[in-house]
């Protein structure tokens, strides 16, 4: 007697329906896309109990026919592809006919359809894996899937659900996201009978986006075209200082489809590198388009995953454009004043010790150093021409005075800049060491006892797989048995680092983009661990010339407006909005 049997369909299809059917947000999810696939121009969304009660997605699209309705709950019965050829171009939303079974799997449903092309309007029933029907029923053209009572059948599931409140929003989210990218679709969804979100017809995307995201997000985006090598990118984009906490702003749309995509979070996070904290969040839109061909969506049953043919090109594009627009916007961030310090205003204002110094002539070049370590030999190449940096004076003489050992207030054209002196500083290390390591001018130390480290095994085996990266930085490792490292040398601009932590940096970094943007995001970040490490620090006292070429160096390169850990570099007060603290101006 054999021990292997074929499982039921039953069986088959609840086991389906544990990949399709999470909760109520990824039925809601299958519904819209069947709803869009068949042409719909407006949607009827009517939820209870967070979705889990009673869901049902109301449809304009062209209708199913008696026969349809009967195969449409059937595995694997779908009318969007018929051959192995069609997985490579596939255009619809839906293709694996896998929804509308595993849905009827784990809840009651009801579907009622009228086809635009005539016929009656007929309803078909699923109670307990039964189909009864189709039945006459009433209903204008379109189809109406109703879906009650959500994993009833299956308490594990059912406590694996969150709140009402959170179910909701998770719908909410899922269908904003769809309704993202067609902005033609007007659409409605209630709970237990109030409106949650109500679209009209779009006219553009960034009508769309308004009606979706909020007027005052919409208003701020920066539009960006790109394309090439067979792919088109549209990105709506925040400016840097319209970030957020978390990532839910970002949306990435691929031929129509939200997807969820590594590499491309990765390239977003890079395009903004250094311009924001790291731990804050841009706000990117981006809507890929590319032939179907170059792209595999059959991956995972929630069609979220894909898999790309040319994955670099994509990245690359989606980092270059996107960053390049982000440079391009003017001025550094600006200081306000909040009503309630304007009286605390009054005292730092205060005479301080330091004297302004007055036209300091420009010094031969120096190093700037941090305390008792000298950290680079920066040539400086003085520049008669004047500034195209708005904020400091052109090439005339520079007014300035370092405060509390970690500031720099000068003296601009528009009014005043209060300069981070280690974010200046930590900026122009980066770049250097940046432009040293693309000329494979990185110098490194040689350690007189190497050192000793112990990771596991998959963490060593990641640190080797970059040693020779590594080692054009200056940091040179070597195996050690599978789960020792010996650090033979340091990069010599850190000579004074713990290698330990310059290893534990670089491992981070790695598994941070773990073989998603390539080397040239690595070097990114340890370049600006690096240049961290070196800079200036707050409480160093910096001699006057020190000061200037850093001043200069900063209005030669009036675009690197933050550390490369995105914290400003500057902040500028404009005379106008010293003389409205002042009263002198209304
Ligand atoms: N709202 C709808 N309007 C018209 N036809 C639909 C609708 N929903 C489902 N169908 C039909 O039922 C079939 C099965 O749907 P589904 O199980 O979601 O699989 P898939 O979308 O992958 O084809 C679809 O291919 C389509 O022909
Ligand atoms: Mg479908």
């Amino acid at each position: 007697m054999s021990v292997i049997h074929v499982l039921s369909q039953e069986v088959a299809n609840r086991i389906a329906a544990g990949e399709v059917v999470e909760r109520p947000a990824s039925v809601l999810k299958e519904l819209v896309e069947n709803a869009l696939d068949a042409g719909a121009r407006h949607l009827e969304v009517e939820l209870e109990g967070g979705g889990v009660k009673l869901l049902r997605v109301t449809d304009d699209g062209c209708g199913m026919s008696a026969d349809d309705l009967r195969l449409c709950i059937l595995p694997h019965a779908t009318s969007k592809i018929s051959d192995v050829d069609d997985l490579f171009r596939v255009a619809s939303f839906g293709f694996r006919g896998e929804a509308l079974p595993s849905i009827a799997a784990v809840s009651d449903v009801s579907i009622t359809t009228r086809p635009r092309d005539g016929g009656e309007a007929l309803e078909l029933r699923v109670r307990a894996g039964k189909a009864e029907g189709p039945m006459p029923a009433s209903g204008a053209v379109g189809t109406s899937v109703c879906v009650r009572g959500l994993f009833s059948e299956l308490p594990a599931r059912l406590r694996f659900l969150k709140q009402e409140r959170t179910e909701l929003a998770q719908c909410v989210e899922v269908l904003t996201r769809l309704l993202l990218t067609e902005s033609g679709i007007s659409a409605r969804m209630t709970h237990e009978g109030r409106t949650v979100l109500e679209v009209r017809a779009a006219s553009d995307r960034r009508q769309r986006i308004a009606a979706l995201l909020g007027d005052d997000i919409a208003a701020r985006l920066l539009e960006v075209h790109a394309g090439g090598q067979g792919l088109s990118l549209e990105a709506w984009i925040g400016p840097c200082d319209l970030v957020r906490r978390t990532a839910e702003q970002q949306h990435v749309f691929l031929n129509g489809r939200c997807i969820r995509d590594r590499s491309v979070s990765f390239a977003i996070k890079d395009a903004w590198r250094g311009l924001i904290m790291p731990k804050e969040h841009p706000v990117a839109l981006l809507f890929i388009a590319m032939d179907p061909a170059q792209v595999d969506v059959n991956v995972h049953p929630q069609k979220s995953e894909v898999r790309f043919r040319n994955r670099d090109a994509l990245v690359g594009m989606i980092r270059a454009s996107l960053r390049q627009r982000l440079l391009g916007e003017p001025g550094p961030r600006r200081l306000h004043f909040p009503a309630a310090v304007q009286e605390s205003m009054a005292f730092a204002a205060a005479p301080s010790h330091d004297i302004v110094r007055e036209r300091v002539s420009l010094p031969p070049p120096v190093a700037l150093r941090r305390t008792g370590h000298r950290c680079s030999s920066l040539a400086y190449m003085p520049d008669a021409g004047a500034s195209n940096l708005p904020g400091v004076s052109g090439s005339g003489p520079l007014r300035f005075l370092q405060v509390h050992r970690a500031w720099i207030v000068v003296e601009s054209n528009e009014g005043l800049s209060i300069v981070d002196q280690h974010a200046l500083h930590e900026r122009w290390l980066y770049e250097e060491l940046l432009q040293r390591f693309e000329r494979a001018e990185c110098e490194s130390q040689a350690l007189l006892v190497p050192e000793q480290v112990r990771r596991t095994p998959a963490e060593a085996a990641l640190l080797l797989e970059h040693a020779e990266l590594l080692a054009r930085f200056g940091l040179v490792i070597e195996a050690f048995g599978t789960t020792t490292l010996l650090v033979r040398a340091v990069p010599a601009a850190l000579r004074k680092a713990n290698p330990t932590e310059l290893l534990d940096e670089a491992l981070q970094v790695l598994a941070d983009g773990e073989g998603t943007a390539g080397s040239s995001t690595f070097v990114a970040a340890l370049a600006a661990d690096m240049a961290c490490h070196a800079a200036v620090r707050f409480g160093d006292r910096l001699p006057d010339a020190e000061v200037a070429e850093l001043l200069r160096w900063w209005q030669q390169n009036p675009l690197l407006r933050n550390c490369p850990h995105g914290r400003p570099v500057a902040a500028t007060i404009s005379l106008q909005e010293l003389e409205l603290q002042f009263l002198r101006k209304k």
